[in-house]
């Protein structure tokens, strides 16, 4: 964390000169971070309210705005590399299947515990592609949470399959481990559990539960990169994993990328004939498939930002922290739980209030960014309306749609830009918005 000052320091000049992650320390906030929170948890509670906390809110040297993700600051350190490596690639017109490809694909399974990785499109390509290559048929079943982006659907659907949803815990915001066994039915084939806002679901549990119904469990993984659960990487628990390299998530790249891993070699082969028109070898094709490969582009973005992951994860850590210790308890916000033995990477840190419409617009009228996801579940969308799921059938859901406010978090975040967050919070409900 770095601090703030009117002039706000790009991310490369903050991080002390270096463009190499391992000379940055990730995760240290300034004695002025802590005190600050310390005094503003004091001053919360002051009955009157005028407070260092509102003077520094309201100061106009902190008129900053906070974006919701600065994605400049985190792209400035990879610049250069990656602009010498898109000029050699236009010298070289390798933009499909050019050695990068292979090159990050080793480096992501190495990452995530896996044998092999399958560069694909998108996130939702890796879903697809993963659930066909697994062994989908038209018509079976695959049991998701009600709670998730709605690309999870469009997988299952565009697969072949028939989703089938159950809700999520409010502890992690994963989908029910104890309420998938009763959704099994005999046209079940997978599970396929997402890690929303980058918090894994309890894999163990799961995976137990698969084992024992004979199901094969496909992670949606695209909001966790480098997660972990009682010591379970993100894309290590199942069958396969897919992960989105959409350009906000934690790892992006700049454009649309996702990725597939697995440990299953034939699978793994399978991914990657559909990931280019069913084919084994050059125009011999096996099976119907899609244009979805990983440009070689999006592969050298994301070969230069692997080795930032952990840190800028540290860094998401930090921030979640501060967040959980300064808003604890402040109204009627409730704030994201960790279950033991769970390390969150924050790909969103998502708060709950009554009124959080209300709550956006005060932070926007404050020149800070707040999100909603997902306001929206996929099973009240128009889009899957067919599937005839009713209101009111996942609470835990419908609650988290209704309540849910996502706040700034991203690495290279100021002491500034997380001082006027809090500030501008405490005066909303301490100062009656
Ligand atoms: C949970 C989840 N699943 C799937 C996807 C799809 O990824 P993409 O946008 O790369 O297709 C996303 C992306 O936002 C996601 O958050």
């Amino acid at each position: 964390m770095r601090t703030g000052s009117s002039e706000r320091l790009s991310w490369h000049e903050s991080c002390g000169k270096s463009s190499d992650p391992q000379t940055f320390a990730s995760g240290n906030y300034t004695p002025g971070v802590a005190r600050y929170i310390h005094s503003a948890r004091a001053a919360f509670r002051h009955p009157h309210y005028a407070s260092t906390v509102l003077k520094d809110a309201r100061e106009p040297t902190l008129t900053a705005t906070v974006p919701f993700v600065d994605l400049e600051q985190m792209n400035a350190p990879v610049k250069d590399q990656i602009l010498s490596g898109v000029g050699r690639l236009i010298d070289n017109s390798a933009f499909t299947n050019g050695p990068q490809v292979a090159a990050f694909e080793r480096a992501f399974a190495a990452y995530s515990d896996r044998a092999y990785c399958i560069g694909v499109g998108s996130g939702l390509d890796a879903l697809r592609l993963g659930l066909r290559a697994a062994g989908l048929r038209p018509g079976d079943e695959v049991i998701v949470p009600a709670t998730t982006f709605i690309a999870t659907l469009e997988a299952v659907t565009q697969a072949g399959g028939q989703p089938v949803l159950i809700d999520i815990t409010n502890d992690d915001y994963g989908l029910d481990t104890s309420q998938v066994a009763a959704a099994i039915t005999s046209a079940t084939s997978f599970v396929m559990p997402v890690h929303l806002y980058g918090q894994l679901v309890d894999v163990r549990a799961l995976q137990a539960v698969v084992a024992k119904h004979g199901l094969g469990l496909i992670e949606d993984a695209c909001q966790a990169h480098g997660a972990t659960r009682d010591s379970i990487r993100a894309g290590a628990a199942g069958t396969a994993a897919a992960f989105s390299f959409y350009p906000s998530k934690n790892l992006g790249a700049m454009g649309d990328a996702g990725a597939l891993v697995t440990d299953d070699a034939d699978l793994a082969s399978r991914v990657r004939g559909l990931r280019e028109h069913g084919q084994g070898a050059k125009y011999e094709h096996l099976v119907e498939g899609y244009t979805a490969r990983l440009d070689t582009l999006q592969a050298i973005v994301l070969l230069a930002k692997l080795p930032w992951l952990d840190w800028w994860n540290a860094e998401r850590r930090s921030i979640a922290a501060l967040y959980s210790e300064a808003l604890d308890g402040i109204g009627d916000l409730r704030l994201p739980r960790v279950p033991r033995g769970s390390e969150p990477v924050w790909h969103l840190y998502v708060i709950r209030t009554r009124e959080p419409e209300r709550l956006a617009a005060f932070l926007a009228n404050r020149g800070i960014a707040t999100g909603r996801h997902y306001p929206q579940p996929p099973h009240l969308s128009p889009a899957y309306a067919h599937l005839g799921y009713q209101q009111g059938q996942f609470p835990v859901t419908e609650a988290l749609a209704a309540e849910g406010l996502s706040l700034p978090i991203f690495p290279g975040m100021t002491e500034q830009q997380l001082t006027l967050v809090i500030g501008a919070i405490g005066d909303y409900f301490f100062n009656g918005g």
